[in-house]
């Protein structure tokens, strides 16, 4: 029987109430909804609006569903209109009269936006503990191989000697800012939206602040209506996640490159590798790849949250119920391309001698020469065309800037002597960037 089935003179329509459900999605917060509801008795109890003997009942009965629904022994009915209502109506089914009264004070509105707010928090300590092991496994690999010498790259064109090292600390320092804008985030999520009720709050005397405080919140939303219809936290999360995914996109694009025979300058690990099934020389990099693919899905989820947001008006609105399918989405696809990712860098084996050949090629120690000439005197524009003429006859030659003869560098410039050949070595050039 509905909630509402007072008001009403027919049940609902079979296949609308399907439609009208969420506990398909909503049954993951069952901790939290218990969580917040122990919270809620507990204060209407503290502040004699409900007697302490039922709300004695009411948390300890509240304990054993959370208990049994943990242990599997109690599961949760799938034609339930959301996990608010399941466990409100077990919790009475169980307890009778004492039940009825948990829900004095409060709508599910303000509920689900609480059970949303502590689901998150949740996902968000794992998030960030993922991060934090990817860090570490960075680190680790770029000590596993200091001093490699490798092309840095502007518009996919050798550019600048560089190390492995510093290739990876550029996304260090990436998902170092992953995790401030995740603190960040969390900030403004961790206000507690319980005593907003419906959108008015209440008359009964609730005390807003101990239950935020019980259920570990900075505070309590100073507008109810806002309590109930805020959804920034998930769609700034959204926006979190979605940056991580750029990052994991791109370090994965630059791994399927890497991987290919033109670069070669890493190899993945069997057990993060796929093989074809006409193919039988292949080794494909499919698990970057559907990392790269899934952040597609992630900015979706960010888009569907953006859209279903922007037009509504105050204050809590059925649209909403679709936040959670596309927080939650979000939050398991960063969660399964990081458990996949992070094991697939830890095994990687780095290349180091095809990404010094490939360093090698490509002049990209141009910059030093023209530098060298600078130190000799030259004005920079000077020096830089006269490296320009020089990389110009190698090519014609057929040579590099490491095996033209010093009497060709003579004919351009004067100022050049045997000290090229060292001011360009690709290692020099690397350690006087501090690289
Ligand atoms: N399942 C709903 C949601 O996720 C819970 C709140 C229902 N409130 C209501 N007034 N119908 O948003």
């Amino acid at each position: 029987m509905k909630l509402w089935a007072g008001r009403f003179s027919k049940e609902a329509d079979k296949k609308t109430n399907d439609f009208n459900s969420s506990i398909a999605t909503d049954s993951r917060m069952f901790r939290e909804d218990i969580d917040g509801s122990i919270a809620h008795a507990s204060m209407l109890g503290k502040q004699g609006i409900i007697s302490a003997e039922d709300c004695e009942k009411i948390v300890s009965e509240l304990e054993k569903i959370k208990q049994e629904l943990i242990d599997g022994t109690m599961t949760i009915d799938p034609d339930a209109e959301d996990i608010h209502t399941f466990i409100e109506s077990t919790l009475t089914q169980r307890i009778g009269d004492a039940g009825k009264r948990l829900h004095t004070g409060r709508s599910r509105n303000d509920q689900v936006a609480l059970d949303i707010r502590l689901t998150l928090r949740g996902e968000c300590e794992k998030l960030t503990a993922q991060l934090n092991e990817l860090l570490c496994v960075l680190d680790k690999k770029s000590k596993e191989y200091p001093n490699v010498v490798m092309p840095g790259y502007t518009h996919m064109q050798r550019a600048q000697p560089i190390t492995f090292a510093t290739h990876l600390l550029a996304y260090t320092e990436m998902f170092k800012r992953d995790l401030d804008r995740l603190e960040d985030a969390k900030k403004r999520m961790n206000i507690s939206p319980l005593g907003s009720g419906a959108l008015a709050g209440t008359g009964y005397p609730i005390d807003r602040a101990a239950t935020a405080s019980a259920l570990g919140f900075d505070g309590y939303s100073k507008s109810t209506l806002d309590g109930v219809s805020d959804r920034d936290f998930c769609i700034e999360l959204a926006c979190v996640l979605s940056i991580i995914m750029v990052h994991l996109s791109r370090f994965c694009e630059e791994l399927i490159l890497w991987c290919s025979w033109e670069f070669k300058f890493v190899e993945l690990d069997d057990a993060f590798s796929t093989g074809s099934s006409i193919m039988p020389q292949k080794k494909n990099p499919d698990i970057a790849e559907l990392v790269r693919g899934k952040s597609g899905r992630v900015f979706g989820d960010l888009i569907g949250l953006l859209t279903v947001m922007k037009g509504l008006p105050l204050a809590y609105n059925k649209d909403m119920q679709e936040d959670k399918d596309a927080i939650f989405d979000a939050f398991d696809t960063v969660k399964m391309c990081l458990t996949a990712f992070i094991p697939m860098i830890d095994t990687m084996t780095v290349l180091p001698a095809n990404m010094r050949k490939a360093a090698a090629g490509g002049f990209i120690n141009a910059t030093d020469c023209a530098d060298y000439l600078v130190g000799k005197g030259l004005a920079f524009r000077d020096a830089y065309k006269a490296t320009g003429e020089i990389v110009a006859l190698c090519i014609q030659k057929g040579l590099t800037l490491e095996t033209l003869p010093l009497e060709e560098y003579k004919k351009i410039c004067e100022l050049f002597d045997e000290g090229i050949y060292t001011a360009i070595s690709l290692e020099n050039c690397v350690k006087r960037r501090g690289l």
